[in-house]
């Protein structure tokens, strides 16, 4: 059947339309506010597999460690990961600096506040000894020390709003991740400045990026490659 024949065939008036567009629509749509964290670690899962890659999974901003949680999830059994470390000030935001403040970005200082002691209660109940949650601004570098013991990095995630942050997060993470390793940015694409500037840091590394996948609606992931 021709393209036009078959269009005319679907086509059943504007009400059946409406009616299909509205259930595509609901059919789609992010069905929960982690989807697209769980679908990513769903989908590297198998990579980490077969490429053997162990070291330990990071997470710079970490929050209420719910991400922490489904990695530890769906990848502790089957890879080589050893520990999920999650990283936070668990007071919120931390203060911006200039370079911050030029890029539009969306939250105030003290934003995504939460209790620290309550967080690493879950995460001691819940991780089999394989969670750990490290309090404190990683911009500072003895924060980042504090890091020292799980430094092999194979999956860093940078979900930390800030490009002070973010900087940090990454430069640490290009030091220390494994041939092969795993970047996933959360704000990617939040607005063109962001990308821009995550553009430039990753042309001044001194490794090679292998495109791995997007996340809608901002997240984006790469490979590693050590040169
Ligand atoms: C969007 S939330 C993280 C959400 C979390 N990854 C999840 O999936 O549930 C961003 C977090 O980054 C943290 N953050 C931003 N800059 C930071 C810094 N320099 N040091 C520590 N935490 C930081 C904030 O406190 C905030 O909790």
């Amino acid at each position: 059947m021709n393209k036009k024949l078959e269009h005319k065939k679907v086509f059943g008036g504007y009400p059946k339309f409406k009616k299909e567009l509205n259930e595509l629509v609901v059919s789609l749509e992010q069905k929960h506010y982690l989807e697209r964290k769980v679908k990513f670690l769903l989908e590297i899962r198998g990579y980490l597999k077969t490429n053997k890659l162990f070291g330990n999974y990071i997470e710079f901003g970490s929050y209420r460690s719910e991400m922490q949680y489904a990695a530890f999830k769906i990848l502790s059994q089957s890879t080589g990961i050893e520990h999920f470390v999650g990283l936070d000030t668990y007071i919120g935001e931390p203060t911006k600096n200039r370079m911050d403040n030029k890029l539009n970005l969306f939250d105030a200082e003290g934003d995504f506040g939460c209790q620290f002691d309550k967080v690493k209660e879950f995460v001691d109940k819940n991780m089999n000894g394989k969670g750990v949650v490290i309090q404190g601004d990683f911009r500072d570098k003895s924060v980042l020390k504090k890091l020292d013991k799980y430094k092999q990095i194979a999956v860093s995630v940078i979900d930390c709003n800030l490009l002070s942050s973010i900087e940090s997060a990454f430069n640490y993470t290009i030091k220390n991740i494994v041939d092969g390793g795993i970047i996933y940015f959360d704000d990617f694409f939040y607005n063109i400045k962001i990308s821009n500037e995550l553009n430039k840091l990753m042309k001044k590394a001194n490794v090679n990026f292998i495109e791995h996948s997007f996340y809608p609606p901002f997240g984006k992931s790469y490979l590693v490659i050590r040169k």
